[in-house]
């Protein structure tokens, strides 16, 4: 462990009697804990992080090479060393500039395949291009992972700005994901899409398979209302898709990256390419930002930070990630994958076991159905759970500004809460204004303490556009590259669901009843026994 963590882990023990109510004494500590880019707020004052705290922070940040390694990736550098790939999904919204791989600016390529999904999504939008029963309503994604959680996140999202066909997305190799989805479409007028990378995932296939087979039923060329998005154009040909619908990407996007790119072609047909490139354009905001503001004033540094305080100093094992933007309500799960596939890694990137926890579970909901469902333990439960909280100036419903006041109430009044807490004498004082005394006012009034001085982050913006989302993805994808860098890990493989993967292909004959259950575990055994009925 390097000094700079040890440093931070003894500041941690002389100041954890400091809470950050404390802290307020200090009337600057608002502006001072936050930072501004544009119209963004990020305010990390209610955390424990105090000057000191901070400065050593920035320390390790500067210490671990944070800045070297940003450049490197945004002139691609393979730093991706264990799959020998550059990381460039930054080149999918930065489409003026000039990227080289290998000796070759791949850019004219990225801008080729930009402006081939726009003529197909404005073809479609604007019923030049039809299905064999009139023009296209209905857009089934079929993809995982990151060929699904982006995109869907996106159009939920951006609903607002949806004046396309109808999207829909299948991930799931249960079939009752893609049986629920197609029943009510009419074949005839819907368009699938196979957005996998490899064109090998089983799901997607098994999916791609059942869409294919469902249209053939109703339609006579099949394959000219399929597309796909892939970096396997072997594979999508193979396949019988005609290279015309066919958008191709590089390995130097990273699945969980890659909604920049072809693999954001469903929300482009929702939103329209103009729409697509205000998200690219916030994207790219935050690049440039990421790239240019001293680390101290830098979001997705302090975000980071703020990540790295929690978890490796203070131990805190999760984060919630609670957008008050019912919008959002598919962040979290995106984010899931995001920080979890990258970060979520013991080894570090020279084959040395971590000196430190890998990076946390992150989990939420929106707000306000949280508050009613799991925000009883991160109030009085016994674990201390930071909480980062997002939160719009302005929804778009003008004719339900109301509504829209009573959510940042909401927001608000939970940092407050989680902060202040309340005290044993401020709870007696309460159930003595209700009639208790004695016995009974002192066991009710334990039930109403709250430990307080709870954590949480508020990052607040204008409204969700699909400038300010593009902003707000960007803004997570630097974290995570910022959090990998001081863990010291490779925040762009993902071999941890490669095993899972081949058991799954190995328990196939064995369930089918090809294969004897020989070698596997009793508890696998009996469980194939039961499953196969
Ligand atoms: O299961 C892991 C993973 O490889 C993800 O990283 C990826 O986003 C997902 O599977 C889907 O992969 P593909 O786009 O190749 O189908």
């Amino acid at each position: 462990m390097t000094t700079r963590f040890q440093a931070l882990r003894q500041h941690r023990a002389a100041t954890a009697a400091t809470t950050i109510l404390d802290l307020f004494a200090d009337p600057g500590r608002a502006s001072a804990f936050s930072c501004r880019h544009g119209e963004m707020l990020f305010d990390f004052s209610k955390t424990q992080i105090d000057a000191q705290a901070l400065d050593l922070l920035l320390q390790l940040a500067n210490g671990a090479g944070v800045a070297e390694k940003r450049d490197a990736m945004f002139a691609g550098a393979k730093i991706n060393e264990t799959e020998g790939r550059a990381v460039l999904h930054t080149a999918l919204r930065n489409l003026s500039a000039s990227v080289v791989v290998d000796g070759r600016d791949v850019m004219p390529e990225v801008r080729a395949t930009h402006a081939r999904c726009a003529a197909f999504a404005r073809d479609l939008r604007e019923g030049r291009l039809t299905g064999q029963g009139g023009a296209i309503t209905d857009v089934v994604n079929i993809g995982i992972g990151g060929s699904d959680l982006g995109p869907a996140m996106a159009y939920l999202a951006l609903a607002p700005f949806a004046d396309g066909p109808r999207c829909h997305f299948v991930s799931n190799v249960d079939g009752a994901h893609i049986a629920d989805t197609l029943r009510g479409l009419n074949p005839e007028t819907t368009l699938i899409i196979v957005a996998s990378k490899t064109f090998t995932t089983i799901e997607t296939m098994t999916n791609a398979d059942t869409a294919r087979r469902w249209m053939a039923e109703k339609v006579a060329n099949p394959a000219a209302q399929f597309a796909a998005v892939s970096t396997a154009s072997d594979k999508t040909a193979a396949y019988g898709i005609d290279p015309a619908r066919v958008f191709g990407f590089e390995d130097w996007v990273g699945g969980r990256y890659s909604m920049w790119g072809p693999i954001g072609l469903a929300l482009m047909i929702a939103i329209g390419p103009d729409r697509f490139d205000d998200f690219l354009a916030g994207g790219a905001d935050i690049d440039g930002h990421f790239r240019t503001a001293p680390f101290a004033q830098n979001l997705p540094v302090l975000l980071a930070l703020v990540g790295i305080w929690h978890n490796q100093i203070c131990g805190h094992a999760t984060r919630a990630v609670l957008p008050y933007d019912q919008r959002l309500s598919r962040l979290p799960a995106y984010l899931q994958q995001l920080e979890m596939e990258s970060n979520g890694k013991t080894v570090a990137m020279d084959g040395t076991e971590l000196p430190y926890d890998s990076g946390p579970v992150v989990w939420g909901e929106p707000g306000t159905n949280g508050q009613h469902a799991f925000y009883q333990l991160i109030h009085q439960g016994s674990r201390v759970i930071p909480c980062e909280f997002l939160v719009a100036r302005q929804g778009h419903e003008p004719d339900l500004a109301h509504q829209h006041l009573l959510l940042v109430a909401n927001c608000l009044a939970q940092s407050e809460a989680l902060m202040r807490g309340r005290s044993l004498d401020e709870a007696r004082a309460i159930m003595a204004r209700k009639g208790l005394t004695g016995a009974e006012l002192e066991r009710q009034a334990r039930h109403r303490v709250f430990p307080g001085n709870r954590p949480s982050t508020t990052l607040a913006y204008p409204q969700l556009t699909p400038f300010t989302l593009g902003q707000i993805i960007a803004l997570y994808e630097h974290r995570v590259f910022v959090e990998g860098v001081i863990l010291g890990i490779n925040s762009y493989d993902q071999w941890g669901v490669e095993l899972g993967k081949e058991l799954a292909l190995a328990l196939q004959p064995i369930l089918e009843g090809k294969q004897p259950t020989k070698g596997k575990d009793g508890s696998t055994e009996q469980l194939v026994a039961y499953l196969r009925g």
